[in-house]
């Protein structure tokens, strides 16, 4: 039986609303219809209580800290396989088998050259940029080229297109550290693993040493834990501007410029700032009761999410993968200490505890790329690196989407 809700205005307007069920996950109250049949709209700024699409890509429990890829858990995705069968799994639906995932890297080789063009816009740029804004402007620049060979009409059995984006990020990404550092490109090897390449691109030589396998092994585990996450911030502008009928790349032009805020994906470079600050203080405490003042602007980087009001399962994967590679280095490392100890204090604290502000994936991330020597502000090019792979194929399931329209909301005007 079709499930509804009652909605009884107060002027005697009764009307229903067709609840929809998914496959898990809350039931939905549509509510599509109903500025036609009552002349109301509703209000949620910052969407808390919206869902703006259907999908059937990623998974997220917030309540018991869940997330899932195509139907498989997080965990078992991160323990059991490399980001290029992760890519194919949120693609195509399903991990690969050898003989396609073979397949599916050579593809990725071919797609992977970056133009001259684009290189000369990283170059354009003064070292003393911040690398998202080169990223941005590099993903708008893409726009260029495939406007003409795709305008922004897609045909969901060539994701050539969108596989394109995930194979050049990695380039591109490494390029642009080595134009802030001053120092020449690296060509591609693609008969490396795509987080190798990408380590040997930024790096060079001076990646060749003992601890290079644990890295890429690192590496790639975030790569995995980064790749998708529903409907977030940034996935919400891509699907916003290609809702549009924009191209994919000026799409992901977009969806970057939104990760880097530090409410979101820039979240991972403002943890490790924080951490280091309060290494220089000595005072943990200090920082906690300014994050709980709400005088002060000031929060508690990787910490709280909009969803999780449980552990962040990629937190919890990544904070054990951070024990692992710093043990493996066996260095003292001072950052983890700190982190783990802000961690204990502040899951004690009432504060937050009564809403529910658990570590998120920003929280340990940053200390692990710390200790394979990235720099701070390369932290969240890595989350977008890793993310591409999500925008392409939420924009695809959207272009292929017989009911998505352009994103267009409407307000509670209270101006003159
Ligand atoms: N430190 C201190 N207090 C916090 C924090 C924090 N990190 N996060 C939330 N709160 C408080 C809020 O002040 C608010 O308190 P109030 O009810 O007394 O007003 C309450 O917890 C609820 O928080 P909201 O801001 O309403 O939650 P929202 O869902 O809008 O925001 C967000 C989520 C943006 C992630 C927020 O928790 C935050 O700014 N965290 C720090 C930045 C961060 O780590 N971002 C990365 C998120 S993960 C990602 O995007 C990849």
């Amino acid at each position: 039986m079709d499930k509804k809700a009652l909605l009884e205005l107060n002027n005697g307007l009764k009307i229903e609303l067709p609840i929809l069920s998914g496959t898990i996950g809350p039931n939905v109250l549509n509510i599509k219809d109903l500025y036609r049949t009552t002349g109301l709209f509703t209000y949620d700024p910052g969407f808390v209580s919206t869902a703006s699409c259907s999908s059937s890509i990623t998974f997220i429990d917030g309540d018991e800290g869940v997330l899932k890829y195509r139907g498989h858990d997080i965990a078992d995705l991160a323990e059991n396989n490399n980001f290029t069968a992760i890519i194919y799994l949120l693609l195509y639906g399903a991990l690969p088998n050898l003989e396609q995932h073979k397949k599916f890297l050579l593809k990725i080789g071919e797609l992977s050259k970056v133009s001259e063009q684009v290189i000369n816009v990283i170059k354009a740029f003064p070292k003393t940029a911040h690398p998202m804004s080169i990223l941005i402007a590099c993903f708008a620049s893409l726009s260029a080229f495939y406007h003409e060979r795709y305008g922004n009409t897609v045909n969901s059995e060539n994701l050539d297109c969108g596989i394109s984006a995930i194979a050049q990020v990695p380039a591109i990404v490494a390029m642009i550290y080595r134009h802030i550092k001053n120092q020449e490109f690296i060509n591609a090897q693609n008969e490396l693993s795509y987080s190798e390449n990408f380590l040997r691109m930024m790096f060079g030589d001076a990646f060749n040493n003992d601890k290079s396998s644990l890295f890429v092994k690192a590496l790639d585990k975030i790569f995995i834990l980064h790749a998708d996450h529903e409907q977030n911030a940034s996935t919400a502008a891509i699907r916003l501007v290609g809702s549009a009928g924009s191209n994919l790349f000026a799409s992901l032009s977009a969806g970057i410029a939104t990760l880097w805020g530090p409410a979101h994906g820039g979240a991972n470079e403002a943890v490790i700032n924080m951490l280091r600050e309060i290494e220089q203080s000595g005072d943990i405490g200090k920082f906690i009761e300014k994050a709980k003042d709400d005088k002060d602007p000031f929060k508690l980087m990787g910490f709280g999410h909009r969803i999780y009001k449980n552990y962040d399962p990629r937190a919890r994967i990544l904070k054990g993968a951070c024990n692992e590679v710093l043990d493996k280095l066996e260095q003292d490392n001072k950052l983890l200490k700190i982190a783990k100890g802000l961690e204990e204090v502040a899951l004690k604290d009432e504060y937050f505890v009564m809403r529910k502000l658990y570590p998120n994936v920003d929280f340990y991330s940053g200390i692990i790329m710390n200790a394979i020597d990235i720099p701070s502000n390369m932290f969240t090019p890595i989350f977008a690196l890793a993310r591409t792979t999500g925008w392409v194929t939420q924009w695809y399931e959207m272009m292929n989407d017989k009911e998505a329209k352009i994103c267009r909301p409407r307000q509670l005007y209270v101006g003159e």
